[in-house]
């Protein structure tokens, strides 16, 4: 098995340079705005987002401006779109450290999503990169209506597996999707293969964004708390296996109880036990290895390279090794 820094070798100058331009897009002479940008730059995530834009377009052809522009756009937006979840999901922990509503203020949080996104704009605007901002802009619209949709069934507590698959691919599958668009496009390849790496980034979110809710229920990875999903009212695939497969009396007392009091630990142990007992766990590693299947197959269509090979290595990492 190898590790991610092997795996991304093909791009490493790359993701050296993007570094400054990221670093670069976040300057501000704004005080305030700069001691919370600079605490986020401090904790950089996985940057998995600009990794898969630079092996996209090194697979479908050459890393070009429009390429830097694409990762640093797209980086730009997931950052904002966490910082800002981490306020709807009222989640005080990212990334191993408080998160920044918890830290400053959920205001301060809000006003500093707004000036990244505003930053990924004009970055994209001012290099003319009007394709890949429109990729973007259109997965970011769809993460907006995929949360939404997800809190107005947290509310009805209504999902069925198909709902839960439809939120997932707007609000995680499609920027991911993006990152493999918005590169492929970059490199100026042909339609059919910007199109193979588009559905080799869908199945790919859609695989990465089961396994984090399986991770809701396993506990703590990647920094963050365990059990948050329930107490926001989250049904996600483990839960609604389990309560598929729940007796009747059985489910309908993990339903009263998730309506009624979803933020205490005797909710959230009871929906832990639920869904280990009937299988859900077991299910949605089933559910997510597929999806890991179907990206690779989408990686068909394109020519042998390095760049292709980390594709398919990022889907082993992330999604079918067993651990
Ligand atoms: C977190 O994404 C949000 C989800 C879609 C689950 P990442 O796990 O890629 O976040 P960072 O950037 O590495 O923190
Ligand atoms: C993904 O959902 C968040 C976004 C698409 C912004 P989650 O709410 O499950 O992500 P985490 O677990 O907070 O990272
Ligand atoms: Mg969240
Ligand atoms: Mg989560």
């Amino acid at each position: 098995m190898q590790t991610l820094s092997e795996i991304t070798k093909p791009v490493r100058a790359e993701m050296e340079a993007f570094e400054g331009f990221f670093r670069q897009s976040l300057e501000s002479p704004h005080a305030l705005l700069t001691a919370v940008t600079n605490y986020l730059l401090r904790r950089k995530g996985k940057q998995m987002r600009p990794t898969l834009v630079f092996l996209a377009a090194q697979a479908a052809g050459k890393v070009g401006p429009a390429t830097y522009a694409a990762a640093t756009l797209i980086e730009l937006l997931h950052t904002a779109t966490l910082v800002h979840d981490d306020v709807v999901d009222e989640t005080f922990e990212r990334r191993g450290v408080s998160s920044v509503g918890a830290l400053w203020s959920s205001k301060i949080a809000v006003l500093v999503g707004d000036f990244m996104l505003a930053r990924g704009m004009s970055i994209a605007l001012d290099g003319g990169h009007i394709d890949e901002l429109r990729i973007v802009s259109d997965a970011v619209r769809q993460m907006s209506e995929g949360e939404l949709e997800q809190l107005r069934h947290a509310r009805k507590l209504d999902i069925t597996e198909d709902d839960y698959y439809a939120i997932i691919r707007a609000k995680t599958a499609t920027l991911i999707a993006a990152c493999t668009k918005a590169g492929a496009t970059s490199a100026k390849a042909e339609s059919h293969i910007v199109e193979a790496l588009y559905n080799y980034g869908l199945n790919l979110g859609m695989a990465f964004q089961i396994r984090d809710d399986i991770f809701d229920y396993e506990g703590g990875a990647f920094g963050k708390p365990s059990g948050n999903d329930i107490r926001e009212r989250k049904i996600t695939l483990p839960l609604i296996y389990a309560l598929r497969h729940a007796e009747p009396a059985q489910r309908r007392r993990a339903m009263r109880l998730i309506a009624r009091h979803p933020k205490d630990d005797q909710t959230v142990g009871l929906a832990t036990d639920m869904v280990r007992q009937l299988g859900g766990l077991d299910y949605a590693r089933e559910q997510m290895k597929e999806f890991g299947r179907r990206a690779c197959l989408a990686l068909d269509a394109l020519s042998p390279s390095p760049a292709l090979d980390a594709l398919r290595a990022m889907v082993e990492f992330n999604v079918l090794r067993n651990k």
